[in-house]
């Protein structure tokens, strides 16, 4: 994810876009860069850290000239670093781009574009793009973009610029948000309204596959394969503060809303219909077939995603996986070898306790594979390899779209693992391939069939105190993330039970009333369950069941039921998480609780 600007008017264009970035800088925030055109040449400002790095940079030499595009970065392909921030040049300097998305097929473009006497200055997928189109250039930029496309794969929204045609920019969508404002004689183009807003609240919205022309005579919009677009122009009534957060209340509301897009990222180049990929952790096979154990280690809901990863790789690979929470694994002497791999997971990659754990499991001779979001995080600098979960900034505490993508990651994970040791077949891949390229709409789905619902249950739910989570197998750790989200944002009382543990004690606090969420996705232990959630019923709890659509024995015994889509058995818990996290969120939203900074927490934990 990162924030992309384009300006075309009358006015300075580098004030005009670095005021754009800083309202996109949640989108990204490890370099930021901006090219204007000076009426002889493009000028190219880029700054590694912060946008206010290159805010200063340019308010002491700002570059002069009415149109440019700019880019605040989060990393995905390379490190945070000058070279890598965008815009982007071809060798001419004559082209420039900026792009949020990732081009899936980069490698074998940029080895053909090199072997044809190309030179590359960065590590990024987006140079590539800077490149093909100076090598279609044939004095229509438009033409050239539309070839482009043409062979580029994957997720990307970008705006195309040259010197050769200094008053026309133009944009493309696939998969990555943009959109065009429509000023009075100027022009602007943005990853999202609050860039533009304050110059214009007159918007196009493109769709996948679109893109826009913008010149001096206005905005053409069309297809990428050139067929004209009659589109509505959109008028946004948001105030400031709301557009910064894409129209919704709080960060924690638009993070949830942002997941079927983040998880769809989050696939992007890492499977096919046949096999998973994840040839980005270096892992060769031997060393994979090699491991005896892997231990997984985090805190918070980073933790709880562990918990889901040892179900599906005990599962799918038949390896003994240990779960730690890492303030613990530390002071354990924790019974690692070579032949042990060590997961850490952070969102952050900063977590003082992960990273001592990193340190602990390396120092042990053990291999560190990370999980997190965070390019560049001191957690992704020490691990041996990296999986980035691809979900952009995550700026409410309350972690929502970085749990469900670590939850992804432990699926292709096991998929993976699996494949390489042998221990699932062709068609069982192929069967887990089709489920998780359903997952980022099932998850769409879920919001868009539930919210309204749990908005309701919320005005109920918010005068308890005390609450319960139940769940049987891989529902179990889910309804630990559900009491964690619930507890840390509403201050609400709340304790996540193994649905079978109950009655050994916990069974004394159910009384009239209490509310019981029991998450009953499990068809294993579905008729276990359904016992338990009888149990709490004769003790007259308020049960709120979330289970499979076409679960209608569930409405016997529960009051409410919230339903999510059918998925494997194994891949539950990606779409359980989900209305426990809606539920949060309206709860704490009618106690008046500040929901994106809850008391006492932090975003990053830096301190042990
Ligand atoms: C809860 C939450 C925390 C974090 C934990 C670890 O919503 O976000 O429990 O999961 O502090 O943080 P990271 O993942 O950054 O290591």
């Amino acid at each position: 994810m990162c924030g992309i600007v384009g300006y075309l008017g009358n006015k300075e264009a580098a004030q005009i876009l670095v005021e754009g970035l800083k309202k996109l800088e949640y989108r990204g925030y490890d370099s930021a860069g901006i090219a204007v055109y000076n009426g002889e040449e493009i000028q190219v400002v880029r700054k590694v850290g912060k946008l206010g790095e290159l805010a200063q940079e340019i308010e002491s030499k700002p570059p002069k000239g009415i149109v440019g595009i700019g880019h605040t970065r989060w990393a995905t392909h390379g490190k945070p670093s000058t070279e890598n921030a965008h815009p982007h040049c071809d060798c001419t300097g004559k082209f420039v781009v900026v792009h949020n998305g990732i081009i899936e097929n980069y490698l074998s473009l940029k080895e053909k574009l090199i072997a044809e006497g190309h030179r590359f200055s960065s590590d990024t997928d987006t140079e590539v793009l800077a490149h093909l189109l100076e090598k279609f250039y044939d004095g229509n930029l438009v033409e050239a973009v539309k070839k482009v496309v043409a062979m580029i794969e994957g997720a990307y929204a970008f705006v195309a610029f040259t010197e050769h045609e200094p008053d026309r920019l133009v944009a493309v969508r696939e998969d990555s948000p943009l959109i065009v404002g429509l000023g009075d004689g100027e022009y602007f183009v943005a990853s999202d309204i609050p860039a533009l807003l304050k110059h214009t609240n007159r918007v196009y919205i493109l769709d996948d596959g679109e893109m826009a022309d913008l010149t001096r005579d206005g905005v053409k919009l069309m297809t990428v394969t050139g067929e004209p677009i009659d589109k509505e122009v959109f008028t946004v009534d948001w105030d400031p503060e709301m557009a910064e957060k894409g129209g919704y209340e709080h960060f924690m509301l638009k993070e949830i809303h942002e997941q079927p897009e983040a998880l769809r990222r989050f696939l992007v180049g890492r499977l096919n219909d046949e096999s998973v990929h994840l040839e980005e952790l270096n892992l060769n096979p031997e060393e994979i077939k090699s491991y005896s154990r892997i231990f997984i280690v985090a805190c918070g809901t980073a933790y709880h995603s562990g918990l889901v990863g040892k179900y599906v790789i005990e599962k799918l690979v038949r390896i003994p996986v240990e779960v730690d929470i890492a303030s613990e694994f530390r002071y354990r002497q924790p019974l690692i070898d070579e032949s042990t791999l060590v997961i850490v997971v952070s969102q952050s990659g900063e977590t003082a306790d992960t990273l001592a754990a990193l340190r602990e499991a390396q120092g042990r001779g053990a291999k560190v594979v990370a999980i997190t979001n965070v390019v560049g995080s001191t957690i992704a600098r020490e691990a041996d390899e990296v999986m980035y979960l691809r979900v952009g900034p995550e700026i409410a505490v309350a972690s929502t779209k970085a749990y469900t993508a670590m939850v992804m990651a432990f699926y292709l994970f096991a998929l993976y693992l699996g494949q390489i040791r042998g221990t699932l077949d062709t068609e069982e891949i192929q069967k887990a391939i089709a489920a998780l390229k359903q997952i980022p709409e099932q998850v769409k789905w879920i919001i868009e069939n539930t919210e309204s619902e749990i908005q309701k249950l919320a005005e109920q739910f918010t005068k308890h105190e005390n609450a319960f989570f139940i769940g049987r197998s891989v529902d179990y750790t889910v309804s630990m993330e559900g009491s964690l989200k619930l507890k840390e944002i509403s201050y609400i009382h709340a304790e996540a039970y193994a649905a079978g543990e109950l009655k050994h004690g916990t069974l004394a606090l159910i009384t009239n009333g209490v509310p019981v969420i029991a998450l009953v996705t499990q068809e294993s232990v579905y008729e276990k369950m359904l016992s338990n959630v009888q149990e709490v019923r004769a003790r007259e709890a308020w049960v709120i069941a979330v289970a499979l659509e076409g679960d209608e024995e569930i409405k016997k015994s529960a009051e409410n039921v919230l339903y999510i889509p059918q998925t494997m058995e194994l891949f539950t818990s990606v779409l359980a998480i989900i209305p426990l996290q809606l539920l949060a969120y309206y709860v704490a939203r009618l106690r008046g609780c500040d929901v994106d900074q809850p008391r006492n927490l932090a975003k990053s934990v830096t301190v042990e």
